[in-house]
C-alpha cells in the first residue's frame, strides 16, 4: 500500500515539474528569454543535426538550400569550404548564389498575378554583389539612408522600384532620393511629411509618399526588434493616420499614394502578420470612403527563418496568406523582406585558433568575433555551429568564443563538437544582418566575402586591410 501511494505521489511530483518546466519555456516569456531558452536546448539535439550528417555520403542540410556535406566536407553549391579558406583566408563569409536566387523567386512566384513589387530590405545585407544579383532578378529595394541609395543606384537597381524607410530621414537624404526619382518614401510623421513637401518644393518635384502607419500588433519576436507596437518609435499612431491622410492635402508637393507597415522581424507565426494587414484594410477601407486615392499597400518585412527550430512559414504561405486577406481589392502589394531573402544563404567561415581546458569549461577561441557577427552577443541570438570537415575524434562540450575582449564575445554557447587547433567551422544562417551589422572594434579589419555560384568562388569584397583602417584618421599637428 505504501508502495503504491509513493509512485502516486513521485507520479504527482513529477508531472507537476514537468508541467512547470513547459509553463517556464512556453507561456508568460517574452521573445528575449525564449531565444536563449532555444539557445540552451541546443547542447541536447541540434536541429541540423538531426540531419544525420555523419558518413561519407551526400547530406542536405534542413533549411539550407545550397549547404550540404559532399563526402564529409561541407560544401556551398559545389564548392568545399576548405577550398575557400585556402584560398581566401577566414573570417570569410559565403554566400550561394542559388539560394539567393531561390528564396526570391519564391517571393516573387507566390504573388501569381497579383501586381507586387518585391522590395528586399538592404540593411539585412548591402553586398553589391547581392543587389545587383536581385536587380537582375527583378527585385525592387527598400533603403533606409542615403548611403543605401547610393548602393542600390551603384549596383543596377531601378530607382522606380525603390522605396525609402526610416523614421529619420535627412533633407540631403530626401534630396538624393528625389533627384534620383525613386517609387515612393515611407514617411513616418507630420512633421516629415512637412520636410519633404519643403524639400520637394525647392526642387521643383512632387514627392510621392506612403504614410507608415504603427497598427499596434505584437509580433512576438525579441522586443528590439518588434516595431509595430505603440510604445515603439515608428510610424504614425493608427488612430491618427486617418486624420494626416486628409490633412496631407495641405502640402503641396508631396501625393499621397500608398499606406505602409512594417511591425517587426524575425517573426515566426502567421497570425501577426494577418492582424496588421486587416487593420491597415480597414484603414484602407476608411480612406476609399473618403474618396482617396490609394495606388499601394506596403505591408514591411519581417519573414522569420529557421535558425534552430522555429518552423517559419514559407514564403509562399506568408504571401498565400496575405492575398487572402486583401481579398479582391486591386491596389499593387509591396512587401520588404530581407532577411528571409538572404539569411540562409549565408554562412560565417571561421577558423579554430585555440582550444583550451579549464576545469570549468572547455572553449574554442576561433578568428571570428563580435564584431563579425554581433547578433549572439546583442540579442542572444543562436546560430548552428557545424564542422567544415567532420572527423571521428572525440565530442566535447564547447563555448565557440572570437578573440574580442569582452565576455559578451561568442558566437555559441556549449555546442558539442569535435574540435582540434585549426579545424573550419561555418556559423550558419549569417546572411542577414551578420557582415552589415560588423564593425572594426578591436582595430579588426572587417571580413572577406566571397559568393558561390556552380564550381566558381566570386571575391565580392576584398578583406579589409589595417591601413584602410586608419586611412582617414590624422593626429595632431
Ligand atoms: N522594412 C523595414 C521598415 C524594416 O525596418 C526592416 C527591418 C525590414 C523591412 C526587413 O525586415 P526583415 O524581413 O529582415 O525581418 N538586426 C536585427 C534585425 C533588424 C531588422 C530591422 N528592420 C537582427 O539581426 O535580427
Amino acid at each position: 500500500m505504501i508502495c503504491i501511494y509513493v509512485s502516486i505521489l513521485h507520479l504527482l511530483f513529477w508531472q507537476l515539474i514537468h508541467a512547470y518546466t513547459i509553463h517556464c519555456c512556453f507561456v508568460d516569456l517574452d521573445a528575449r528569454s525564449l531565444w536563449v531558452e532555444r539557445a540552451s536546448l541546443s547542447s541536447t539535439r541540434s536541429a541540423i543535426r538531426d540531419t544525420e550528417i555523419s558518413g561519407g555520403r551526400t547530406k542536405e542540410l534542413s533549411g539550407f538550400p545550397s549547404f550540404e556535406y559532399h563526402d564529409a566536407r561541407l560544401c556551398v553549391e559545389s564548392v568545399p569550404l576548405d577550398h575557400i579558406s585556402r584560398e581566401f583566408d577566414t573570417p570569410c563569409y559565403v554566400y550561394s548564389r542559388s539560394a539567393l536566387t531561390t528564396a526570391y523567386r519564391e517571393f516573387d512566384t507566390a504573388f501569381a498575378e497579383r501586381d507586387h513589387l518585391v522590395c528586399y530590405a538592404v540593411k539585412a545585407n548591402p553586398s553589391l554583389a547581392i543587389l545587383n544579383l536581385f536587380a537582375k532578378l527583378g527585385c525592387g529595394f527598400d533603403i533606409v539612408s542615403g548611403g543605401e541609395l547610393q548602393r542600390v543606384l551603384k549596383a543596377g537597381g531601378d530607382p522606380q522600384k525603390i522605396v525609402f524607410s526610416g523614421v529619420g530621414k535627412r533633407s540631403d537624404e530626401m534630396r538624393a532620393a528625389l533627384a534620383a526619382n525613386i517609387l515612393c518614401f515611407n514617411v513616418e510623421s507630420e512633421a516629415e511629411l512637412g520636410i519633404l513637401n519643403q524639400v520637394a518644393s525647392e526642387m521643383d518635384k512632387i514627392a510621392p509618399v506612403s504614410l507608415r502607419v504603427n497598427p499596434d500588433v505584437n509580433a512576438r519576436t525579441h522586443t528590439y526588434i518588434s516595431t509595430g507596437l505603440k510604445e515603439n518609435k515608428f510610424g504614425i499612431p493608427f488612430t491618427e493616420a486617418e486624420k494626416l491622410y486628409t490633412s496631407g492635402k495641405k502640402f503641396a508637393n508631396v501625393r499621397i499614394i500608398g499606406l505602409d507597415c512594417h511591425i517587426g522581424s524575425q517573426l515566426t507565426e502567421l497570425a501577426p502578420f494577418s492582424e496588421a494587414c486587416r487593420k491597415m484594410l480597414s484603414l484602407l477601407d476608411r480612406l476609399e470612403a473618403r474618396k482617396l486615392q490609394i495606388e499601394h499597400l506596403d505591408l514591411g518585412g519581417g519573414l522569420g527563418i529557421r535558425y534552430f527550430r522555429e518552423n517559419p512559414p514559407s514564403a509562399q504561405n506568408y504571401v498565400a496568406a496575405l492575398c487572402a486577406d486583401i481579398g479582391h481589392r486591386t491596389q499593387r502589394i509591396l512587401i520588404e523582406p530581407g532577411r528571409s531573402l538572404v539569411g540562409n544563404a549565408g554562412l560565417l567561415l571561421t577558423r579554430v585558433e585555440y582550444i583550451k581546458h579549464t576545469s570549468h569549461r572547455d572553449f574554442a577561441i576561433v578568428d571570428a568575433a563580435m564584431n563579425d557577427l554581433i547578433r549572439p552577443a546583442l540579442y542572444d541570438a543562436y546560430h548552428e555551429i557545424l564542422p567544415v570537415i567532420i572527423n571521428g575524434n572525440s565530442i566535447k562540450t564547447y563555448q565557440i568564443v572570437g578573440p574580442v575582449c569582452e565576455t559578451g564575445d561568442f558566437l555559441g554557447h556549449d555546442r558539442k563538437l569535435a574540435l582540434a587547433k585549426g579545424d573550419l567551422l561555418a556559423v550558419m544562417s549569417a546572411g542577414a544582418y551578420g557582415m552589415s551589422m560588423s564593425s572594426n572594434y578591436n582595430s579588426r579589419p572587417r571580413a572577406a566575402e566571397v559568393m558561390v555560384d556552380g564550381d566558381h568562388i566570386h571575391l565580392i569584397r576584398e578583406r579589409e586591410s589595417v591601413e584602410q583602417l586608419i586611412a582617414h584618421e590624422r593626429i595632431l599637428p
